[in-house]
């Protein structure tokens, strides 16, 4: 099935970038964004993500004809460099400006019409089940019998809202990741009554948009990244907690030890420390004094005090403000 039309829910961080990202696959798409949303602000986000887009693209000149540099090239814009050339890759930046920009069509009313003919609807409105459950009660009587609807709740999972949709058999999760063109994973995870049939058709859209499918086989809350990272960065903190190792022996010991190319505490800098705390106070040891994650809090909570907040900061485990040093 090759996809032709999409309406993107949401026109926030990920419904731009989703947006943008069927668009450089040539697909029609369409932003439904609320009546109380600013349009502006939405095409102000197209424009900042269709930029880096095409400096990426921009940049891949220097990568033709170095395989060896082409693995660490955002996948989402080339997947495929075997015959690219100069030509192609003139060819291609042409048509990305003309497809992405901030100018893609936005709508702020439902309606059938909108909806006439859809392949998919990607759901990518505030992480909120109330609001979640809102939208899809809102569109279900809309939708044509055959549009497959997916969510890219990060958190939230599909058999929660499945009812709601009208159309349980046609829906799942399609999760894709922040900077979606050069982090070009989706995970895509069904629940009990998702039609197997619709679970490929999925799989073969996440292929049509440059993503790498991976497939769940079943509900797990994180999916599969989080489920590995959220451990690993727990297990890290730990060990700095606990009084074991400081932050950067033990991004060393990772780094050295595995060959990977940063540690947990650099990753947290990226992530960002006030969201690591955010999600840690949810933690059910949060409020246990002595606990680990309750020190952990306390720490964090010191630093963020401090505007060590991480990478956009310019300072958090690490110092970014010149060359990065070791705090
Ligand atoms: N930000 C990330 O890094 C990230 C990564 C992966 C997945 N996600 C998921 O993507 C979804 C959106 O996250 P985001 O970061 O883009 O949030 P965001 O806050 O940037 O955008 C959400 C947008 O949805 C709009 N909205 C709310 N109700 C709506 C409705 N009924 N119709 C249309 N628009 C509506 C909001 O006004 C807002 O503009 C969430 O489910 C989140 O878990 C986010």
């Amino acid at each position: 099935m090759t996809v032709k039309k999409v309406i993107v829910a949401g026109g926030g961080v990920l419904g731009s970038q989703i947006s943008l990202m069927c668009a450089y696959a040539g697909i029609d798409v369409t932003i439904l964004i609320r009546k109380e949303d600013s349009e502006e602000q939405t095409r102000t986000k197209l424009a900042r993500y269709a930029a880096m887009m095409l400096q990426d693209l921009d940049q891949a000149e220097l990568f033709l004809g170095v395989p060896e540099e082409q693995a660490v090239y955002p996948h989402g814009m080339i997947r495929d460099w075997k015959d690219l050339n100069r030509d192609k890759l003139a060819q291609m930046i042409g048509d990305t400006r003309q497809r992405c920009h901030a100018d893609l069509r936005i709508v702020n009313e439902l309606s059938a019409d909108l909806f006439q003919d859809a392949d998919f609807v990607v759901e990518a409105v505030t992480e909120n089940p109330e609001i979640k459950t809102d939208f899809y009660e809102s569109i279900r009587n809309l939708l044509p019998a055959k549009t497959i609807v997916v969510s890219n709740s990060s958190t939230l999972l599909p058999s929660r809202f499945a009812q709601h949709t009208g159309r349980p058999e046609r829906f799942c999760a399609l999760h894709f990741a922040n900077t979606i063109w050069r982090c070009n994973t989706a995970e895509i995870m069904g629940h009990s009554g998702t039609d197997p049939e619709v679970y490929r058709k999925v799989v073969e859209f996440a292929e049509q948009l440059n993503m790498i499918p991976l497939q769940l086989h079943k509900e797990q809350p994180g999916y599969i990244l989080n489920s590995v990272l959220v451990p690993w960065l727990a297990a890290g903190e730990a060990l700095w907690v606990n009084g074991v190792a400081d932050p950067e022996t033990v991004d060393l010991t990772w780094k050295v030890g595995l060959g990977c190319p940063f540690g947990p505490f650099e990753h947290i800098d990226v992530i960002g420390l006030d969201t690591v705390y955010a999600i840690n106070k949810m933690k059910p040891d949060a409020q246990v004094e002595g606990s680990t994650i309750y020190r952990l809090n306390q720490l964090l909570k010191e630093k963020i005090d401090r505007g060590e907040t991480g990478v956009n900061a310019g300072i958090g485990f690490y110092d970014y403000r010149n060359t990065r040093k070791e705090k």
